[in-house]
């Protein structure tokens, strides 16, 4: 079977399966299960007026929005192609030479060092664990490292970090004068988000960058909308610079203004994925499943019986799920799935009774 790097690729699953790409369910891509907001859609299709004109450059009017919403000043924001181009950018920008990644993690942000020929140091997280970060990850930075990125809650796993432990992390890389990006792509899916964002102590650190996305909790990853925060307005300069003007688009722009009003949405949401999460969980516990806790809108889990290739079997039913296989550091027997609408769950569990034995 051919691997992909990223979960999200119906279209490959499509030609190898012979199955409609719209037919698909796809279980691989952790997008909010309530789908686009009928105001932000609104937004984006009056905004194909606009189309015929440049991008504001500045995205001024997102930013200003953006600026409350974080409560943060407009100069610590960078607005981007998704929050997978800020990535590249922040790495462009910095130009590491030594980084450190937790493993498995986010493929991006390797990706994005091997294009600046980066060395790379890995904290291996281990199951014993629950593949979480502990303490003695701040052994491991020392004075040659340069950069150190962190997501919370982690993908694949679902994990969060303390956030004590966050800030050690990141006060020991300010002494060294190392950058530390923390992504939040995934946060704003955590009931308790505060406990663990460390936007809070964001303005104490210039030494620290915030990611997030617009992607998964207002459903748009079609459109691309991502942005960091950051307190070092040269860094946040520097952001700009180090990549094509214009970066994003008129119809981004505005979906990203509306997408802001929508506050209950995000109530609405986490609700529903606890439900459903719930469910899911109690349903897959009734295999030889190995379930990771998971604080977001996906669940890691391991099938502990490597000789079915969980993910074969899915798709030639129509189910398209996130092989772990080719993370770092874990095997062939983890995957993940992301939380979706009540009856797609059903129908998930219903395929995937097709294929396990209850224990
Ligand atoms: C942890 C994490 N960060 C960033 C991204 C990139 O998000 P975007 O689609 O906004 O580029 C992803 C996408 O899957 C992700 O999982």
């Amino acid at each position: 079977m051919k691997i992909s790097s990223h979960g999200a690729d119906i279209f490959s699953a499509s030609k190898e399966s012979g199955i409609d790409e719209n037919s698909i369910i796809d279980f691989s891509s952790n997008i909010n299960p309530l789908g686009i907001h009928n105001n932000v859609r609104k937004a984006m299709i009056n905004s194909i007026e606009y189309a015929d004109r440049y991008p504001d450059i500045d995205c001024n009017k997102l930013i200003n929005r953006l600026s409350i919403q974080e409560q943060v000043p407009r100069e610590w924001i960078f607005c981007s192609n998704g929050a997978a181009e800020a990535i590249f950018r922040i790495v462009l920008y910095l130009k590491p030479h030594n980084a450190i990644l937790t493993a498995p993690t986010f493929s991006e942000y390797e990706q994005s060092l091997k294009t600046v020929n980066c060395k790379i140091k890995y904290y291996n997280l281990s199951e014993d664990n629950n593949f979480k970060i502990k303490e003695d990850i701040l052994d491991i930075i020392d004075q040659k490292t340069d950069i150190v990125f962190i997501c919370n809650p982690n993908n694949p796993t679902g994990q969060l970090t303390d956030k004590n432990l966050l800030e050690k992390i990141i006060l020991q890389c300010k002494k060294i004068n190392a950058a530390v990006v923390i992504d939040e792509c995934f946060i704003d899916f955590i009931e308790d988000k505060e406990n663990y964002s460390v936007q809070d102590i964001l303005k104490q650190y210039d030494n620290l960058i915030i990611l997030k996305a617009f992607t998964k909790v207002y459903s748009i990853p079609g459109i691309r909308l991502g942005y960091c925060l950051c307190p070092n307005t040269t860094v946040i300069k520097g952001l700009k610079e180090s990549g094509p003007p214009w970066n994003v688009s008129v119809i981004a722009q505005e979906a990203g203004i509306a997408a802001l009003e929508e506050k209950e949405y995000v109530v609405k949401t986490i609700e529903y994925i606890k439900k459903e999460r719930n469910y899911l969980i109690n349903e897959l516990n009734k295999y030889n499943i190995k379930i990771f806790d998971s604080y977001a809108n996906y669940i890691f889990f391991k099938l502990e019986c490597d000789e079915i290739d969980l993910k074969s079997e899915m798709l030639k039913r129509g189910i398209l799920i996130r092989s772990c296989s080719n993370y770092r550091n874990i095997s062939n027997e983890y995957y993940r799935i992301a939380v979706k609408k009540e009856h797609e769950n059903k129908i998930f569990i219903e395929k995937l009774k097709d294929i396990l034995v209850e224990k």
